[in-house]
């Protein structure tokens, strides 16, 4: 198969970027894909959870938060050993780093949680997509509701505009969900975590791969 390159991108931070970009890697890992995940964000979230981990991530984690506008080129090295490259961008559309992963992206991941400050930080951010488009064609982009809470309205509420911003929504959602945390700082994924709410979470994660699985196609 052609690698594909997923970056899990949005301007604010705390949304799930790094938990999302961990557990699509997992996901695929299970499915017996190569995966490759690369941290593309100084805070380092996504070393320092596999480097938590006592008996090693099963996939690996590289760090090029460094690489800058030519991170790229450094993705594009690891291309013919890989499946997936699964990248977590950093919270920020003014570094040069978000713009030009999206270069060598076949899809953005974009996670939203159900506050008004996440969607008016995805505008920009569409805008930024959109470019990148121009340039790479093949570039899709989708959102992922993620610390949902069914008993908001504003979860509901927020479909819609979100999808006047012209990228659909993934069907599945992310509820917010003790495990991820959990997982976060015990250097797992839900997917190895047996506990009923980590069935769910995990049901939750492949069900999200699958329809990117399916978009990418
Ligand atoms: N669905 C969820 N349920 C519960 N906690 C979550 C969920 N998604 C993320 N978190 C937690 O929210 C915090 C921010 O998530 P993180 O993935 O680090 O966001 P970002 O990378 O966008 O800054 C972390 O503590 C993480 O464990
Ligand atoms: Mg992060």
């Amino acid at each position: 198969m052609e690698t594909e390159i997923i970056a899990v991108t949005q301007q604010k931070g705390g949304v799930g970027k790094s938990t999302i970009a961990m557990h699509l890697g997992a996901a695929f890992h299970e499915k017996e894909k190569k995966v490759l995940l690369v941290d593309a964000d100084g805070q380092n979230t996504l070393i320092r959870w596999s480097s938590t981990a006592k008996s090693g991530i099963l996939f690996p984690v590289v760090n090029l938060a460094e690489a800058g506008a030519q991170i790229h080129r450094e993705i594009k090295k690891f291309i013919n050993d890989y499946d997936f490259i699964i990248v977590d961008c950093p919270p920020s559309i003014t570094e040069k780093i978000s713009g030009v992963v999206l270069l060598a992206a076949s899809i953005a991941v974009v996670p939203i949680s159900s506050s008004p400050a996440d969607y008016w930080s995805s505008v920009g951010l569409v805008k930024l997509i959109l470019q990148a488009q121009t340039m790479n064609k093949a570039l899709q982009a989708v959102f992922l509701l993620n610390k949902t809470d069914k008993r908001r309205m504003l979860t509901r509420e927020l479909k819609r505009p979100l999808e006047k911003l012209g990228f659909p929504l993934l069907k599945t959602q992310i509820p917010t969900r003790e495990c991820y945390k959990q997982a976060m700082a015990l250097g797992k994924t839900v997917l190895q975590m047996s506990d009923r709410s980590a069935q769910l979470a995990g049901a939750e994660i492949r069900a999200c791969a699958n329809e990117i699985a399916a978009l990418l196609k």
